[in-house]
């Protein structure tokens, strides 16, 4: 196995849930972060607690998300990977959510899938490798009645690394796919979750969830894992 020890690894959607645990799990193995989301204060107070550097950002500012390289190459002088883990969800069938929650999930997961993984490629190249780590979703791998278009986000995030997997893996870059079951984070609160729900607590916790990005990243060199999904005990169906 390769270990985290020294590594740099870049995370979007690290202010709450799977992408604060992995920044945490990261640092806790001896690798250092960049952190980004557009919370300005979940970031400082994550940065104050583990070190890093936090990197404001919304993930469909194409331009933008250069700057989770630049920041990574003045602080440490290197990438060593990214974990694409920005995303948003909301329940409820295809008439019942807004155009502009329909929209936010499209460029949010997908664009905001992509434009960070265009930043950090010419920078993995550069190096000889790289590793990239998509946050999908078991809804990547089925569909579901109250999520059709959330799913159909998570199937590009697939879809999207399948291609990149053919595209980049001779070129030293190696592409893995996380999908999850239900976890117990921020998620869809207010938008068919409520902190309150039955079964929140029988979830996967994120802290797991991070520890399957660890477990990819730590992966010896000629090793890849193209998808793996994880549920909960609990998840019926
Ligand atoms: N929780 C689940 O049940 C579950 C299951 C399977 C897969 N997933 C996937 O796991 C990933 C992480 O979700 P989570 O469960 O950890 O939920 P979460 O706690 O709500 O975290 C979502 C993260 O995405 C960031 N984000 C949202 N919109 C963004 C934008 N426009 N630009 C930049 N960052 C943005 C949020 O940061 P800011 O708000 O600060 O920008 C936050 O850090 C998502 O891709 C989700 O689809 C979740």
């Amino acid at each position: 196995m390769s270990d985290i020890d020294g590594r740099v690894v870049a995370i979007t959607g690290a202010t709450s849930g799977i992408g604060a645990a992995t920044a945490r799990a990261v640092v806790a193995e001896g690798g250092s972060v960049i952190v980004s989301g557009r919370r300005r204060e979940r970031l400082e107070e994550l940065v104050a607690e583990i070190g890093g550097v936090a990197v404001e950002l919304d993930v469909r500012d194409a331009a933008g998300s250069h700057r989770l390289v630049e920041a990574a190459l003045s602080e440490f002088g290197r990438l060593d990977a990214l974990v694409a883990c920005a995303g948003i969800g909301a329940y409820g069938g295809i008439m019942d959510l807004s155009d502009q929650q329909l929209q936010d999930m499209m460029d949010i997961n997908v664009a905001g899938t992509v434009w960070p993984i265009r930043a950090v490629v010419p920078q993995f190249l550069e190096q000889g490798g790289g590793d990239i780590v998509i946050v999908a979703s078991v809804a990547g791998l089925r569909g579901a009645g109250d999520e059709a278009v959330y799913a159909a986000t998570k199937f590009a995030q697939v879809g999207l690394a399948g291609g990149l997997d053919r595209e980049l893996r001779s070129r030293g870059i190696r592409v893995s796919t996380i999908c999850p079951g239900g976890v117990a984070t921020e998620f869809a609160m207010g938008a068919g979750r409520t902190a309150d729900m039955p079964g929140l607590d029988e979830m996967l916790r994120a802290e797991d969830v991070a520890q399957a990005v660890l477990t990819v990243l730590k992966q010896p060199p000629a090793m890849r894992s193209l998808i793996w999904s994880m549920r909960s005990i609990h998840e019926q169906d």
